[in-house]
């Protein structure tokens, strides 16, 4: 899938390059800013995501894309691997997409996220027209959530008990692409 600057594919575990690429990423204490406790401790506990990533993209017909520039970017070459994002169904066990995304610093701050949350919200209507398309992100992480105010809207913010350790006592918000059933809203804060 092309945007203007991105070409977005599937994770493959076959792509060992790619896969080393996101590795790097995923290690950089910066991309774990908003939530340090969370950073994978490991290269294996990283390629166990990225597999989780590609059995999902053979599950659903979609879910987080490597994302690679088409063009030079700032100091970036053309086809340089800048990070992973996209819309997952997650794992959550709910018939909702999950959008996220996750990239490299050098490319931070020219509006990729905008263009990946674009062309995922495009791309999850047309695989399942259905099914929302909703993100959950800390309110310590407004990069994330002004990506998200530009394609979703908020369903819900607050504090709430949830089954994450790690997130359960932050203030967090809930966006969605549509409205959603009280059941399905309150499934969504508890998995946050
Ligand atoms: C979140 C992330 C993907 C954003 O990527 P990006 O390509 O820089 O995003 P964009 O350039 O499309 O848009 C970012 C928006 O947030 C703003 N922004 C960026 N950093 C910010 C900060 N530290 N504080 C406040 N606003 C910030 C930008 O100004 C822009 O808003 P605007 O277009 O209204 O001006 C990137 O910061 C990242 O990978 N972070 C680490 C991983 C992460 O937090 N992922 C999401 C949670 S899982």
């Amino acid at each position: 899938m092309l945007t203007a600057r991105l070409r977005l594919g599937p994770v493959s575990l076959s792509d060992a390059d790619a896969i080393a690429s996101l590795v790097r990423i995923y290690r950089d204490p910066a991309v774990w800013a908003h939530l340090p406790e969370a950073r994978p401790v490991s290269d294996q506990a990283i390629e166990t995501r990225l597999a989780g990533n590609a059995r999902s993209w053979a599950a659903n017909g979609l879910d987080w894309w490597i994302v690679r520039l088409r063009g030079p970017l700032g100091g970036l070459p053309a086809g340089e691997i800048v990070g992973l994002g996209g819309v997952s169904m997650d794992g959550s066990g709910l018939d909702a997409w999950n959008l996220g995304y996750r990239l490299s610093p050098a490319a931070w701050w020219h509006g990729l996220a905008t263009e990946i949350a674009q062309a995922s919200l495009a791309a999850a209507r047309e695989t399942r027209p259905h099914t929302p398309v909703t993100a959950r992100v800390l309110e310590r992480n407004p990069a994330s959530w002004r990506v998200l105010g530009k394609v979703l809207t908020v369903a819900w913010q607050g504090v709430a008990d949830g089954d994450d350790r790690l997130t359960a006592d932050l203030p967090r918000r809930v966006y969605t692409d549509r409205p959603l059933s009280h059941d399905m809203l309150a499934a969504l804060i508890a998995v946050v």
